[in-house]
């Protein structure tokens, strides 16, 4: 009696201890709102962009598509911004841009190349990050080579037509050279507190 009531407070202490982190997060209602921000702004833009790119492939194929993406790419965005509540941006970066607009800087410049020393080193990306500024919240989504669709246009091989085209439209294109699996970049959501 005596040991198996010792085992259980020793297993509870241990769960106690284990949930810790977790649970003080989950009671902090302002770091949840962040993430939930974070979750339903980074689905948006995506839903808006790939529906779109998507629809482009299955109609017109990846020439058609580049033309949406180089034309459409960043008047959705600002769409999607214009939509957004008081305080809330959204936007995408990369360490090797195709839009040279979307070139990740300063400390988002830093969380992705550490998240790429993570993705080169077959560690499991997590799906969401959260960085607190004091003043705001920096959320990020990182973007993964996940669709054989993104080699089309980013990948090794790219039809040489293809890749005349995107050098028409994007002279110092480097956002070739991805395989699946890839960090490719992040969407970052911002929040002001
Ligand atoms: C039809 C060609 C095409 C396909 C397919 C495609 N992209 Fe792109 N991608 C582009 C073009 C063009 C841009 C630059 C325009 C923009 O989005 O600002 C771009 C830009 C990006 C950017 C922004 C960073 C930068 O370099 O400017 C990310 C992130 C990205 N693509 C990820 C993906 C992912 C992930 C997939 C697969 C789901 C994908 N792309 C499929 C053409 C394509």
């Amino acid at each position: 009696m005596k040991t198996s009531r010792l085992f259980t407070l020793s297993l509870l202490c241990v769960s106690a201890l284990i949930a810790a982190p977790g649970e003080k997060q989950k009671q902090n209602p302002a770091i949840q709102n962040a993430y939930k921000t974070g979750d339903e702004t980074a689905k948006t833009l995506l839903k808006t962009l790939g529906g779109n790119l998507k629809k482009h492939i299955k109609t017109g194929g990846p020439a058609d598509a580049l033309t949406f993406c180089s034309t459409q790419a960043i008047p959705l965005t600002q769409a999607v911004n214009g939509k957004l509540p008081k305080g809330v941006g959204v936007k995408r970066i990369t360490l090797k841009t195709r839009n040279p607009g979307n070139a990740a800087e300063g400390k988002d410049k830093a969380v992705l190349q550490a998240l790429q020393m993570l993705n080169k080193n077959d560690v499991r990306l997590p799906g969401r990050l959260l960085r607190d500024n004091g003043d705001s919240y920096t959320y990020y989504k990182p973007l993964v080579i996940n669709k054989p669709v993104c080699l089309k246009c980013h990948g090794t091989q790219i039809d040489p037509k293809l890749k005349a085209q995107i050098n028409k439209v994007y002279g110092s294109d480097t956002a070739t050279g991805y395989k699946m699996g890839d960090l490719r970049g992040a969407v970052v959501v911002t929040i002001k507190k």
